[in-house]
């Protein structure tokens, strides 16, 4: 695959989504690592496995499903994505964003992202979740974002405004709804790595120190994406782990998936409250 993905491209898959649909979704949904439940409950579900789309990248990690499933949850039409890709498996960032730009072109203006991620705030638990308020894009300053390379001029700005990446009122729609539910919604920044490895004591100082609330390896960009084509963005993180700022502990992968068991059904519920008020 050639290192740009074309619109012309990103309008292939976007269209063989919408001959096998019959409704506008309005909310895109990307579900984290061990996060993927929420998809099981969407209504009327229509499932198209990303290995049905041309050039779709299909993930390769433990936890993630690869289908798109569309439909309703709480009576409004979503599109989510069961499982996503990372840049550590290999993809460029364009691939890794290509989900995004698909929303996009479907007419979707809305991205509800979740994600699992370390606990960098020593405040933190695991099984805690945290409203993304912003994010630190550490990638992205070594030269690996998304948006390098031609721009796409019918979606966004050469230089999008980053201001405000994750929605204000999104922000407090979703503390509103924790707090109804009896749910501790943490809040933070999120900052996000390339990975496979996890951080060295090191690295978490260092990220504590730059500011991080929470570390994981996905979201910033397709954050940036999304704001790229003023999509509104709602982000949750599930704490999977208390980050190792002093060696004191390992961190696996198999703990990722567990936490996520505990952290799904609150972000479940979160994401349905929000849901309501659209
Ligand atoms: N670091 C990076 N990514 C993660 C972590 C972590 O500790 N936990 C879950 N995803």
């Amino acid at each position: 695959m050639q290192n740009f993905i074309s619109l012309a491209q990103i309008d292939e898959i976007a269209q063989k989504i919408r001959n096998q649909i019959s409704i506008q979704p309005i909310v895109g949904i990307t579900l984290g690592s061990g996060l993927n439940d929420l998809a099981d409950s969407v209504q009327k579900a229509i499932h198209v496995p990303y290995s049905d789309l041309p050039n779709f990248p299909v993930s390769t990690v433990q936890g993630h499903v690869g289908r798109f499933v569309i439909g309703e949850l709480e009576g409004k039409p979503v599109l989510v994505m069961q499982g996503r890709v990372h840049f550590y498996e290999g993809y460029t960032m364009g691939q890794v964003t290509l989900p995004v730009r698909v929303m996009q072109r479907l007419g979707i203006q809305n991205f509800f992202v979740t994600n699992a991620a370390g606990g960098v705030n020593p405040d933190f638990v695991p099984g805690d979740v945290m409203l993304i308020t912003d994010q630190l894009n550490i990638a992205g300053m070594a030269g690996m974002t998304p948006l390098m390379g031609p721009n796409l001029d019918e979606i966004g700005p050469r230089f999008p405004d980053m201001s405000r990446p994750y929605d204000y009122e999104y922000g407090d729609l979703a503390g509103k709804v924790a707090r109804e539910n009896g749910i501790t919604l943490r809040e933070g920044v999120y900052v996000g790595l390339s990975g496979p490895s996890f951080e060295s004591p090191a690295d978490l100082r260092f990220l504590r120190m730059a500011g991080a609330d929470a570390v994981g390896m996905s979201t910033v960009p397709e954050v940036i994406v999304a704001r790229h084509g003023n999509m509104r963005v709602l982000g949750l993180s599930g704490i999977s782990n208390k980050a190792n700022l002093d060696g004191s502990t390992m961190t696996t992968h198999e703990e990722v998936i567990e936490a996520g068991k505990v952290i799904t059904p609150k972000i479940e519920t979160i994401i349905r409250g929000v849901l309501r008020s659209l």
